[in-house]
């Protein structure tokens, strides 16, 4: 399972920033409201999930004396992060699986846009990555989105492939169960529109994050599609979290 989820992201590498508007926007918003909280400033950053470096560039760009390890599971991700990064003594690159690394040594932050959607169950890779940092950070998506394509889904009385979604008022839970000193957090809603459906389909697909849910069997989707033939305004459900510990 990590093997594919690694192998289909890593096929997207080189289209991706192409197709990922909504990522790029997440990272811009998730490093201006890191910027924004009262935290003392890092001296080492880890980022999971790094991709092609949307959010990497940002931090780098930021924290210039912060040495910044920047992880992923796809290798063709890690590849295209590193090539757009100078070369710089602050900065690291590894392959890992971001739901089991151990840092060593312990960074100041531990940070990620757009990944941990994937990590499922959650809480206990927030409890591992709490236990070895002193900020835990991360934008995800979330619950409710894509509601033009689930509604048209329901309509059509066929059960969509999207993966489940964590849901925000769980995630805050599963955050202030983390035991730190403060939770910050925020939500945000994000449009990208869409010719048809197909399109954003195809959108998903671009970037890798077509994966499927557990037990989805391919369908006729031309009763979905009909409905989806003006255009559909794809809502990306955003939430940024922040625990201090
Ligand atoms: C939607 S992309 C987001 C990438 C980047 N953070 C951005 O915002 O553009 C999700 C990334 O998470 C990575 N990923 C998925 N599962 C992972 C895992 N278990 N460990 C580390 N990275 C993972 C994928 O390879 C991909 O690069």
């Amino acid at each position: 399972m990590p093997e594919q989820v690694a192998a289909r992201f890593s096929d997207a590498a080189l289209r991706y920033e192409q197709a990922a508007r909504i990522q790029q926007q997440a990272a811009v918003c998730f490093d201006d409201w890191l910027a924004q909280l009262p935290l003392a400033a890092p001296n080492h950053i880890v980022e999971i999930g790094c991709g092609t470096g949307l959010l990497t560039r940002l931090l780098h760009a930021r924290y210039q004396n912060a040495l910044l390890y920047a992880t992923d599971l796809a290798p063709a991700m890690l590849d295209f992060c590193r090539k757009s990064l100078p070369a710089d003594t602050h900065l690291q690159f590894s392959l890992c699986d971001g739901r089991s690394a151990q840092f060593d040594p312990t960074p100041d932050w531990i940070v990620s846009t757009m990944c941990f959607q994937w990590f499922d169950p959650l809480p206990p890779v927030l409890a591992r990555h709490a236990d070895q940092c002193r900020v835990l950070a991360f934008s995800i998506l979330l619950d409710g989105s894509f509601s033009d394509w689930r509604a048209a889904h329901q309509r059509a009385g066929i059960e969509p492939g999207l993966r489940p979604l964590p849901d925000y008022d769980a995630l805050l839970q599963a955050c202030a169960n983390l035991g730190g000193k403060r939770v910050h957090a925020q939500r945000l809603t994000l449009t990208d529109l869409h010719a048809d459906g197909r399109a954003f389909a195809r959108s998903l697909r671009a970037i890798g994050a077509d994966w499927p849910r557990v037990g989805h069997r391919p369908t006729n989707l031309r009763p979905v599609l009909r409905q989806l033939r003006d255009g559909v305004a794809a809502n990306y459900e955003i939430g940024m979290l922040c625990v201090e510990m």
